[in-house]
This record gives structure tokens, sequence and C-alpha cells, in this order.
């Protein structure tokens, strides 16, 4: 089967190359012609884990095209991969999307065999019985479930983990127009997958609304955590590790996403869940889970605020360790560490900040207002508090005797994640969040 991929960002260049590498011969097309002209001459401007040697493996079946139409007209599925960027009022923007499908739909007018259109991108529930396949029939001419087939496939992978989440799927979802249109996406999956994910095939309003219930049962697992966290903290003698590491081994709830620490940022978690909200809000329902997600995401910036309002003066140094929006991913969107920083260079604190792989990122948006270090120790150097904000595993390493020569007696150490060794310190005054104090 031969593919088009529409939109080679962050999602889309990893979907092309991951499908390409499983032997399909892909179109991959995108609108940006530094990007197409980088990988043309074979330089990969997207950061992720495993891409540059997926490429390589790719390379054979993965054609970089200049043109949407020649792309369309030569493959069986197109799948669309552009930006929903999310509007005021929490709903997406559907307006990349359809720019694409008109050119779609021209390509389709000139074609006389089967093709189904696929979109990925993350849509408003509505968005494809009310907006996309009447466009499409229009531009293209054609019936929808007869001459061409549409489908709603969201992608549920994480940044950092990408390709691994690409091979080996806990479940896909298709939203389709018609069987034939989800016989053919599951095809793909049953080539592409290297496990056997269970596929749930059904209509397209309800693909869209489980992408967004995904994302959002997730995050309010992670305020749940976080909740629980800010609960412990305030209980002495309580460690919210412990809870959570007993109550996630049952199946009801399981393990993942229930640790106690930062909250949720990125390019999708804080979006989706507010337009979970908005649509929720235009349908005539107030919706009360999503909101209360939302705040208790927001009280770890100002639990963290507040900590070092509390202990330390405007004008001290802070280090941050951890600038990204988790670990693993140099990606800034909505972090909330870039957040707590902006909040503490209004107060006048002079910031250091760290982060194995997203100080270029960071500099791009706070510039000079900061100092920048890769190296831990040198970042802790003379600070009079220290931020542990994300759990990469080279934190997870810190050589906490070393750290602590760097400061003076009585440095804060707020840790997040609880990954200091308290007893061994001697100069920090160490500050375990979601860990309740016997003193
Ligand atoms: N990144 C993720 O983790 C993730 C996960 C699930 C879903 N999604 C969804 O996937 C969609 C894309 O996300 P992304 O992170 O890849 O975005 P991105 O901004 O990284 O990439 C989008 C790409 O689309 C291209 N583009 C824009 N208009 C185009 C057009 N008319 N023709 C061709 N190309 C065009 C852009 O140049 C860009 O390269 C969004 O709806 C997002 O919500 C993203």
């Amino acid at each position: 089967m031969k593919l088009s991929v529409i939109g080679l960002g962050k999602l889309g260049l990893c979907t092309a190359a991951y499908l390409a590498s499983r032997g399909f011969k892909v179109a991959g097309y995108d609108i940006n012609e530094t990007l197409t002209d980088q990988l043309r001459n074979g330089f990969n401007p997207i950061e992720e884990p495993d891409l540059d040697e997926l490429l390589i493996t790719a390379k054979p079946n993965l054609t970089i095209c200049n043109n949407l139409h020649e792309a369309v007209i030569d493959s069986d599925t197109t799948l669309i991969i552009v930006p929903t960027p999310s509007r005021d009022d929490g709903f997406f923007s559907n307006d990349y999307v359809k720019d694409v499908l008109c050119s779609v739909g021209t390509a389709l007018s000139e074609k006389t065999s089967y093709h189904v259109v696929d979109v990925v991108s993350t849509v408003m529930p509505g968005s494809c019985e009310q907006e996309f396949i009447p466009m499409l029939e229009t531009s293209a001419r054609k019936s929808c479930g007869t001459d061409f087939g549409f489908v709603y496939n969201p992608e549920f992978i994480a940044l950092g983990t990408v390709i691994k989440d690409f091979s080996r799927p806990d479940m896909v979802l298709i939203g389709a127009s018609d069987e034939r249109a989800a016989e053919t996406v599951a095809k793909i999956y049953g080539q592409a997958c290297l496990n056997s994910p269970p596929i749930y095939t059904m209509s397209l309003t309800n693909a869209e609304i489980g992408k967004l219930a995904l994302n959002c049962f997730v995050t309010m697992k992670i305020s749940f955590a976080n909740e629980l966290a800010r609960i412990c903290e305030k209980t002495p003698g309580a460690d919210v590790d412990a809870v959570t590491s007993a109550i996630g081994q049952d199946t009801r709830i399981g393990n993942k996403y229930l640790t106690g620490g930062m909250g949720f940022g990125g390019p999708c978690f804080p979006r989706d869940n507010i337009a979970l909200s908005a649509f929720a809000n235009s349908i005539g329902h107030d919706p009360r889970l999503s909101p209360a997600t939302q705040q208790v995401n927001q009280q770890v910036v100002d639990v963290l605020e507040e900590k070092i309002k509390a202990n330390v003066s405007p004008g001290a140094r802070i280090t941050l360790l951890g600038m990204a929006y988790k670990s693993g991913s140099p990606i800034i969107e909505a972090s909330q560490s870039m957040e707590l920083a902006n909040r503490l260079l209004e107060r006048r604190y002079r910031l250091t900040v760290s982060d194995p792989t997203a100080l270029v990122n960071v500099q791009r948006v706070l510039g000079e207002r900061v100092c920048y270090e890769e190296d831990v120790y040198c970042a802790c150097e003379g600070a009079n508090a220290v931020v542990l904000l994300a759990p990469w595993p080279q934190y997870r390493r810190i050589d906490w005797a070393k750290a602590d020569r760097q400061v003076s007696k009585g440095t804060l150490l707020l840790d997040c994640w609880r990954m200091a060794p308290e007893s061994e310190l001697n100069n920090f005054h160490c500050h375990a969040l979601g860990k309740g104090s016997r003193k």
C-alpha cells in the first residue's frame, strides 16, 4: 500500500519514517520548504529518540515531495498530521487541516481509484462529520463511503517515546466513515505494529471524543497524585511514594502517571483538557473534572513559588534543574519549569537554569535574563536555593556529596521527585515535596 503523509513535524515525520521503515512506500509532504530541504539533504531537525536511525532505515521507502497534489495522486491513503492550534475559547482551530483537505479534495477529483483520507491531527468532536467530509465531497465532487473513505485516527504517543509507542501501541482507535475505510487503516496497523494491539473501530465522533477523553483521564491521574502529594506533605510521617506505589498495583488504577511531582505540560495535555471542558460547555454540560484537574495542576507551580518566597529573598540566586516539560524531551512548550522561571524573574530572583537537552530552547525564550549551565555541579555552585524539577535519569545519578560541597550551609533544596538522599546532605536543607516531616 502506498501512503502519503501531509505534515512532517514532531508527529508527522516520526509517522512517515516509521511506516516507511515497516515497508510502506511513503511520500511525505510539508509546506515548510526549509524543513523539506533539510530532510532531503539528510539533516533531521526533529529531536526524537531513535528518529535519526529510523530515517536511515526508512530511506529507500521514504520520498520527501515538493507537491501535495502528486503525493496524494500517487498514494492509496493520505495521513494528515498538521497543527490544530488552540483558540482563545479552548477549541482547536481546524484551519490547517481544512487547507490541506481542500488540496486533497482537488487531487481526489482526478483519481479514479478508491482513496482513504486519514486525519491524525487532534480535532474537536464533530469536526469530521460536520466540516471535513462535506468539504472533501464538494472539492472532490465525490461521495464519502463509496468513492473515498474518511478516517479519524488519533495517535496516543508521548514525545520522547514516539517510535516505541508507534511500534507497540496499547490499542488503536479508528473512527471511520464506513467499514472499508476502517479496514484499510486497520491493515496499515497490522503491518506496522510489532505487537497485535486491539483495534477499536467506531464512529468518527466517538473517536474524536475518545482522543480527548484518554488524555484528560491521564492528566486527571497526574493531578490526583499531585493532590495526594500535597496531603502527604502536610501529614507528619506520610510519604506519597509509599501510597502511590501500592495503590498503583491495583489493576483498577495502574501505576503509570501516578507519581507525585511536577504537573503536566507540553503541547498536548493542557490544551486537550481545556478543549474537553470547552466542548462540554458548548453542548450545555457544566464539566467538573477537567477544570479541577487543571486547577490542581496550576497549584503545583503556586506551591513551589510560595516555598521559594517563604525561604529565600528576592535578589537571591536560584538554580532550576530540569526545564523541559518532562524528562526525556527538549520541548519547553507549556513547561511548568518555564512558568516557575518566569514567575521568579518577575519577583526579581536571579536564575541559573540547567537541563540535559532543553537549554537551546530555553535560551530562545529567556535569552539573557538567566544564566545557563549544563553541568549540574557548576549550576549549584553558590546558589541560595536549588529546585530539582524533572526526574531525568541523569539527575538520579547526581553525586550529592559533590553537589552539597558547592553550596553553603542552609541552602534550600526543593526536591520535587524525592531523589536526593536527605540524610547524607550537610549543607543543603532538603525539602522533599510529598513527604510529611515529623519535626
Ligand atoms: N506531537 C505530539 O506529541 C502529538 C501527539 C498526538 C497528537 N498530536 C497532534 O498532531 C498534530 C500535529 O502535531 P505536531 O506536534 O506534529 O505539530 P508540529 O507543529 O510539530 O508539525 C506540524 C507540521 O505541519 C506542517 N504544516 C502546516 N500546514 C501544512 C500544510 N498546509 N501542508 C503541509 N504541511 C503543513 C508544518 O509545517 C509542521 O511541520 C496536532 O493536531 C497535534 O495536536 C501531536
